[in-house]
């Protein structure tokens, strides 16, 4: 695009930026309640909402409690939930049998939700790491994360998702082959509608230490995840990764973290023009409520800015923690 400025005086810049109604005229981008997906932790037992002592503001609910949630977000008009379990050490193992547990608690969370709300979109995910003993996203052997036997148990943990009622399902696992795998199993199971909302772009990232917190798997991993999700140098990698999942089936890709990744939103935007989503993360959550909390930012603002620079770099959608309370500030105006 080419930028014609006339020459100063003629070229003013300032004067559209004057007053708030002429801001108002020439905005290039907007903020809505339905550019946003809410992340909720899911927990056991009833009428609990417990808080998460890294994520001020945030609370694992039990599956009653989401419901509620659910209906506020929906009431609010956010389109999507999506479901994080909290799950019990006892329950994680070396085979990571709960996944697909039709009864596990991210499925029990998924039927309440389609049941008693009808007009919000459930997200699941898909991901070993809630289930397993060693924290990590796939299987692991001697030492080593293995892909192939990782995907097939992804495509069971995504089947029994899809058949509690999820509308999307998100694999945040960065496994090889896995979009493939679980879009042709979903056509044979006759789940045609359900969405594959790819983690394509999830970097090893030092912003999600918030999220292990509050689904219990800090303690668990050992290592890092950096033999499965992407240096933060890359971003070409990302581009390849993105081709690679849409070519295999997905319908909507992610990059995530987000705001220290916005290059890459813009660059994933503009090379396929798909649904493109970015993950405010646990991390970057922390830093605006906890800096709000002390009095060092405006959150309200700052909150606001974070999400409208995720529309100007291109995204369509954002996962954040701060659905609710931006759809309500939104609504105020
Ligand atoms: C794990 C998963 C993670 C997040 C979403 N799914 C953490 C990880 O990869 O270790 C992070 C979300 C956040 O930090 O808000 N499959």
């Amino acid at each position: 695009m080419q930028s014609i400025v006339a020459p100063f005086p003629a070229g003013r810049l300032r004067r559209n930026r004057s007053s708030g109604l002429i801001r108002d005229l020439v905005r290039e981008n907007y903020l809505a309640a339905g550019d946003l997906i809410w992340p909720v932790f899911v927990r056991d037992g009833e009428g609990v909402e417990e808080p998460v002592a890294s994520m001020p503001g945030v609370v694992r609910r039990s599956v009653d409690k989401i419901v509620e949630a659910a209906k506020e977000a929906a009431d609010l008009g956010i389109p999507a939930i999506c479901l994080f379990p909290y799950t019990d050490h006892v329950l994680k193992t070396e085979d990571c049998a709960e996944a697909w547990n039709p009864n596990n608690l991210s499925n029990r969370a998924t039927r309440a939700i389609k049941e008693a709300v009808p007009n919000i979109a459930v997200m699941t995910d898909v991901a070993l790491d809630p289930y397993n003993v060693n924290g990590h996203d796939g299987f692991v052997e001697n030492g080593e994360i293995v892909n192939d036997r990782t995907v097939e148990a992804l495509v069971k943990q995504a089947l029994s998702q899809a058949d509690a009622g999820a509308d999307i399902i998100g694999p945040s696992d960065m496994m090889d082959g896995r979009i493939g795998a679980l879009r042709s199993a979903l056509e044979a199971q006759g789940h045609t509608n359900v969405a594959l909302l790819s983690y394509a772009a999830k970097y090893a990232s030092a912003f999600y230490g918030p999220f292990r917190d509050a689904v219990g798997a800090s303690g668990a991993l050992k290592g890092d995840k950096s033999t499965y999700q992407m240096d933060p140098a890359n971003s070409d990698e990302a581009l390849r990764l993105v081709a690679r999942d849409l070519e295999e089936g997905a319908d909507m890709v992610m990059v995530k973290p987000g705001m220290p990744y916005l290059d890459v939103c813009r660059r994933v935007k503009d090379g396929f023009g798909v649904p493109t989503f970015a993950y405010q993360v646990s991390g970057e959550y922390a830093m605006i409520a906890g800096a709000a909390q002390n009095g060092w930012i405006d959150g309200d603002k700052a909150m606001i800015e974070s999400l409208m620079c995720f529309k100007r770099a291109g995204c369509d959608g954002i996962l954040t923690y701060f659905a609710p309370q931006v759809a309500r500030l939104l609504a105020d105006k």
